[in-house]
């Protein structure tokens, strides 16, 4: 991957990086089309990392299905997938881990101990492999914007960091490879996430500042639903995810699902 990624530099052409771990949706060919459009190259990574996966949450069942997103990629015009196998990117002998602190800590960090360590340990593979001018990630999942940030601040990574806005289904669920794992009821059910957020943005738009009221309010939906356990509503600052800020996020559990989702109040809600 170095080497071709250093040819091409060399041709001088810029690289645009899209990590992924593949089951593509709409969200990420939203990227890779905005990644299209700003560099020479475009490279997308496809690997289930699985050490950003807990002891029990998803990583056996993730859904993969290679063949269909290589078909997509090729349509999308890209230059080049790179998918590591497991062993390239963690030979047994590799210790090494990226730990980025304090706005790792919060909510995603508390909920999936050892998850951001695991994916800013990646991230610093993968731009360490493709060395791209810019690398693309989607705001659905906001911490790990912040934390992948933070990383390249932290570290001089010297990468361009571009982000995409959620893009959302018609009833406003934000699209995720793990949507598949809904059955009809939970689909439905799904929609509650979004739809405290809408609330929440109409409150802070209508002049409401009050972090608990609005906490309230984001809540509220998924809490009519009784196939959605929430695990947080909060209003954090979008940087630092720490209170007070003005960066709705939500995580719920539908069964065996974990839904995330946000969204900056002090914008309107699109869907
Ligand atoms: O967002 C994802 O798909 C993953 O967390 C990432 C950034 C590709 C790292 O494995």
């Amino acid at each position: 991957m170095l080497q071709a990624s250093r040819g091409w530099r060399r041709g001088g052409g810029s690289i645009g990086l899209v990590p992924t771990m593949g089951a593509l949706h709409a969200g990420h060919l939203s990227l890779v089309e905005l990644a299209r459009r700003e560099n020479d190259v475009v490279v997308v990574s496809i690997f289930v990392n699985p050490i950003q996966f807990g002891p029990g949450e998803d990583f056996a069942r993730y859904p993969r299905d290679p063949a269909r997103d290589a078909r997509l990629l090729h349509q999308a015009e890209v230059d080049a997938i790179y998918e590591p196998s497991a062993d390239v990117m963690y030979p047994p002998d590799a210790g090494t881990r990226v730990h980025v602190g304090s706005v790792a800590e919060p909510l995603e960090g508390r909920a999936r101990p050892g998850h951001f360590e695991g994916v800013a340990t990646v991230v610093t593979k993968l731009l360490a492999a493709v060395e791209p001018d810019r690398a693309y990630f989607g705001q659905k999942d906001a911490q790990q914007v912040a934390v992948v940030k933070r990383l390249v601040r932290d570290l001089d990574l010297g990468v361009d960091m571009r982000i995409a806005p959620t893009v959302r289904e018609v009833d406003g669920l934000a699209l995720s490879s793990r949507n598949v794992y809904l059955d009809p009821e939970g689909r439905k059910a799904a929609a509650s996430l979004s739809a405290g957020l809408r609330a929440a943005a109409q409150a802070y738009a209508g002049g409401e500042r009050d972090p608990d009221l609005l906490r309230r309010v984001l809540a509220a939906p998924m809490g009519a639903e009784p196939l959605v356990a929430v695990e947080y509503a909060e209003v954090v600052d979008p940087a630092t995810f720490h209170k007070p800020g003005t960066l709705a996020v939500v995580a719920a559990r539908l069964g065996k699902t974990r839904l995330i989702d946000n969204h900056d109040l002090r914008l309107p809600f699109v869907r």
